[in-house]
Formats: C-alpha cells, sequence, structure tokens
C-alpha cells in the first residue's frame, strides 16, 4: 500500500488547496482503518461514497479558483478532474461487484492523486505566483 503521508512533494502552497488535499488523504487513511478494524463492508462503502463526493467538491473548488485567476489549462484541467470521477466511479462498481481488491482499489485512487497533485495542481499555483 501506498504512504498516505502528506508531503512537501505535494504542497502547492496555495493554502485551501493544501489543506483539501490533506482531507483527501485523510479519508483514504479512515477507509484502510475501517477495514483493518472491523472490516465492515457497508462502512467501507459509505466512505468511499465520501471520497469521491469529496473529490467532487475539491474539483469544482479548484476549478472555480482556476477560472477566477484565468488559468490558460482550464479546460484541460477540468477534463482531467471530470475523467478521474469517472474512472473512480468505475472502480467503485468493481469493487461493489468484487471484480477488484479494495487495497487495488485505494492504490488507484491514491497514485492518481499524488500524479495529479504533483504535475498538474502544482502549475495553477505556479502560474498563480506568477501574476502576483
Ligand atoms: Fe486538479
Ligand atoms: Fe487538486
Amino acid at each position: 500500500m501506498n504512504n498516505l503521508e502528506w508531503s512537501s512533494t505535494y504542497e502547492t502552497g496555495i493554502g485551501k488547496i493544501d489543506n483539501q488535499h490533506k482531507n483527501f488523504l485523510e479519508i483514504i487513511t479512515t477507509i484502510q482503518k475501517v477495514e483493518k478494524e472491523n472490516s465492515d463492508v457497508k462502512k467501507v462503502m459509505r466512505t468511499i461514497n465520501e471520497l469521491v463526493k469529496y473529490a467532487q467538491y475539491h474539483f469544482l473548488s479548484e476549478e472555480n479558483f482556476m477560472e477566477e485567476i484565468n488559468y490558460p489549462e482550464f479546460q484541460l484541467h477540468k477534463q482531467l478532474h471530470y475523467k478521474l470521477i469517472e474512472l473512480l466511479n468505475i472502480e467503485k462498481n468493481n469493487l461493489e461487484l468484487n471484480q477488484i481488491s479494495l487495497s487495488h482499489f485505494l492504490d488507484f485512487a491514491v497514485n492518481w492523486f499524488k500524479n495529479h497533485t504533483v504535475n498538474e495542481d502544482k502549475k495553477i499555483a505556479e502560474f498563480f505566483r506568477a501574476q502576483i
């Protein structure tokens, strides 16, 4: 399983975005805890729903920020968000159908988070700082 510790590698320097990213990782930690402590499938699925909804909220929040600062790659970034929600829902269904394991699902979510944050979200912050 991936390391879920927050690291400065993920830091964009924009407080609101960083806090939301930390919350996202925290929900993943909660899912792992629920699984370890009582393996309550229903509770795991409820927390996964929370993760998907939180991702949607966070993406909208980030998209609003991109629009506010006239971020040039806004459309492309928005598409990446859209694609992730789609994939998260597909993986969630696969999990419900027992086609994949919980650790596979969580690895997918964490890997996506790490790559997207480091490669894409940081670019928004760089653009923002260059404007000030
Ligand atoms: Fe993003
Ligand atoms: Fe983000």
